[in-house]
């Protein structure tokens, strides 16, 4: 086998350009359709007339594109010359590796994504393409040409367990319909952690340029507060609530509110010991963990996460 390979590119070598082709592989076809030269979307339709692909091309925001058909799938002489070998096609995205497909669509998109950085992505990385969530012929939302109707059913399909986390007592309305996935993520990838999430990235859509998604709808927890609760400062709103949804009321992560606060504030010795700013000791609340009166923490420390006027977050 070697040897014949050997044998054969010796011999091409030798033998004169205008000698008849030696046997192509697909790849060398595919090279040399690339140069052939572009036909124009009339020289499409041709052949790909009775297609829907062509009927519903005109709605298509790539109509516009300055190639049309052949801006995506390259220029088309060869392939009309050879009278539609697939082989002949620049990109047939049907069988083209994820990473090609990512390339091609990126060559014109991007700009776009300068900020989102798709090709480190989590999805890139996985080699969930951009035709794993668009269509561009069979769209079947009516803007982003998704390959579903519906965006959540779109990620659902993958992401299974999501669904049931918004199905959970305490959640954020995404299975209603009032909001979307992507109000806090960007499926095309998220370039640096979050802002206030610690390090998780899990592509995570970035609100007034920076901060946590949460921050969009929740202004009035954005502070910045007289008194800030340093709790969510390295991981954010997530250090204690669960983003999709949760058992526990008010989407926290802990079954109950006492839990939530014990995790940090774990009630041995003088109770939060955990203070740090010198005025620890002599008003030193004495909380009985005993005393049920003690145990609905936010019943007394109404502004947790963060007040104007008191240090405890008592009003
Ligand atoms: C002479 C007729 C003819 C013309 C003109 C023609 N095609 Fe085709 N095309 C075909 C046929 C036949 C196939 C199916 C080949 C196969 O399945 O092996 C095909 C297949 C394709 C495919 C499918 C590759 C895949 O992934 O399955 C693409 C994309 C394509 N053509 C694009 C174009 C574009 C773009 C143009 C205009 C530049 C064009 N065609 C012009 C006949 C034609
Ligand atoms: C924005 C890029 C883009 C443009 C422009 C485009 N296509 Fe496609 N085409 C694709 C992708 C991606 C696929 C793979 C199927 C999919 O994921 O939707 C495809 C698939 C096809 C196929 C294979 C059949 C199929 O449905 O899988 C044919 C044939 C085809 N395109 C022809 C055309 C013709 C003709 C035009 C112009 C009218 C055109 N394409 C314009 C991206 C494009
Ligand atoms: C030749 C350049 C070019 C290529 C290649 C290209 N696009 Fe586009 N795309 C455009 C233009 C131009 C628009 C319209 C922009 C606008 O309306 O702002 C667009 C719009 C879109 C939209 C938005 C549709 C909407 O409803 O707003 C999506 C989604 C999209 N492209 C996906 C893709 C995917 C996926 C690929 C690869 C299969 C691809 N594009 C390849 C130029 C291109
Ligand atoms: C995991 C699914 C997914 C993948 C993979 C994906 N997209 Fe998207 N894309 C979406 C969703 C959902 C929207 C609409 C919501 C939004 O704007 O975030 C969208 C919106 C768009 C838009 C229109 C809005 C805008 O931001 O301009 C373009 C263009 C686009 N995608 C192109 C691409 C390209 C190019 C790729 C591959 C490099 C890609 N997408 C990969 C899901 C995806
Ligand atoms: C209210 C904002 C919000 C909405 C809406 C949302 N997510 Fe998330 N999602 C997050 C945050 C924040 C994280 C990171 C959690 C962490 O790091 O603890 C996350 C994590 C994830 C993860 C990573 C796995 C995991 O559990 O850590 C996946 C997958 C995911 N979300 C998918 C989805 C899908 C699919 C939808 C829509 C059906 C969706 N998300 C809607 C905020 C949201
Ligand atoms: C074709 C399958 C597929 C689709 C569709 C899809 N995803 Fe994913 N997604 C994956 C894979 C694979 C991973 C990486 C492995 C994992 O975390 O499960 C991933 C990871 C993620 C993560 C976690 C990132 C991290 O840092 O851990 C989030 C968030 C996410 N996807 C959101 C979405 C959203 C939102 C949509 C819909 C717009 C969506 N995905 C659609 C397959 C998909
Ligand atoms: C797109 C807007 C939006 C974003 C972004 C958003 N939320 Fe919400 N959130 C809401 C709405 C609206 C409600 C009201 C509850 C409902 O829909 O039933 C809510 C309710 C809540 C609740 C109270 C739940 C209850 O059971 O009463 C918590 C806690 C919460 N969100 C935390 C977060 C966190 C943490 C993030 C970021 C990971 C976030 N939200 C991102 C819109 C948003
Ligand atoms: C130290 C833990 C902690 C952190 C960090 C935290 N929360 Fe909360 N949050 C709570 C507790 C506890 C409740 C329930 C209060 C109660 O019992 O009424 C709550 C309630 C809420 C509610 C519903 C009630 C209301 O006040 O509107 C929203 C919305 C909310 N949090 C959003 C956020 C957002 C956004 C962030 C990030 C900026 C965040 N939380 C960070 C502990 C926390
Ligand atoms: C992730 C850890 C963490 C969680 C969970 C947490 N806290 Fe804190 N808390 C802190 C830190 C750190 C401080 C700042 C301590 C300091 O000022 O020295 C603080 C400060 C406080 C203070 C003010 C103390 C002072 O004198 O400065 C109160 C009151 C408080 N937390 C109550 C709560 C309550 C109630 C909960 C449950 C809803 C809770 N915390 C959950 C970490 C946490
Ligand atoms: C009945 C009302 C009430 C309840 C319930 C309550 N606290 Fe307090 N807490 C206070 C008051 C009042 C102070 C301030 C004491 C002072 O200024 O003398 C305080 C102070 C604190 C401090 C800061 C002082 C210190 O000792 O470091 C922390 C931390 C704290 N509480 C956490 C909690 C946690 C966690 C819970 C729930 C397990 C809780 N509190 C339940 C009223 C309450």
């Amino acid at each position: 086998m070697l040897l014949l390979a050997v044998l054969s590119t010796a011999m091409m070598g030798q033998e004169a350009p205008s000698a008849a082709p030696v046997v192509q592989t697909s790849a060398q076809i595919r090279a040399a359709a690339a140069k052939s030269g572009f036909v124009g979307n009339t020289g499409c339709r041709n052949c790909h007339k009775h297609d829907a692909i062509w009927n519903a091309f005109p709605q298509n925001p790539h109509f516009q594109a300055k190639n049309g058909c052949e801006s995506c799938h390259g220029a088309g002489q060869a392939h009309v010359d050879a009278g539609g070998d697939i082989d002949t096609v620049v990109r047939p995205f049907s069988i083209l590796k994820p990473a090609e497909i990512v390339a091609s669509c990126l060559s014109c998109h991007a700009k776009e994504f300068n900020r989102a950085n798709i090709r480190r992505s989590e999805h890139t990385n996985h080699d969930v393409a951009c035709t794993s969530c668009h269509s561009i012929h069979n769209a079947k939302s009516p803007r982003n040409l998704l390959a579903k109707k519906d965006e959540r059913e779109l990620c659902y399909q993958c992401h299974t367990d999501v669904r049931s986390q918004f199905d959970l007592p305490s959640k954020h309305r995404v299975n209603e319909g009032l909001m979307s996935c992507s109000d806090c993520h960007n499926p095309h990838g998220g370039s640096t952690p979050t802002a206030g999430m610690g390090q998780s990235s899990k592509m995570l859509n970035k609100s007034h340029s920076s901060e946590q998604p949460c921050m969009k709808c929740h202004v009035d927890k954005r502070g910045p507060f007289v008194f800030a609760h340093q709790a969510g400062e390295i991981d954010g709103c997530t250090t204690c609530h669960k983003p999709h949804g949760s058992t526990t009321s008010k989407l926290l992560s802990r079954p109950t509110v006492t839990m939530q606060c014990q995790e940090c504030h774990t009630g041995s010795g003088p109770f939060g010991t955990r203070n740090n700013r010198g005025i620890t000791t002599p008003d030193h609340a004495n909380h009985s963990m005993v005393d049920p009166r003690y145990q609905r923490c936010t019943g007394c420390h109404v502004a947790i996460h963060g007040s104007n006027v008191h240090y405890r977050f008592l009003r």
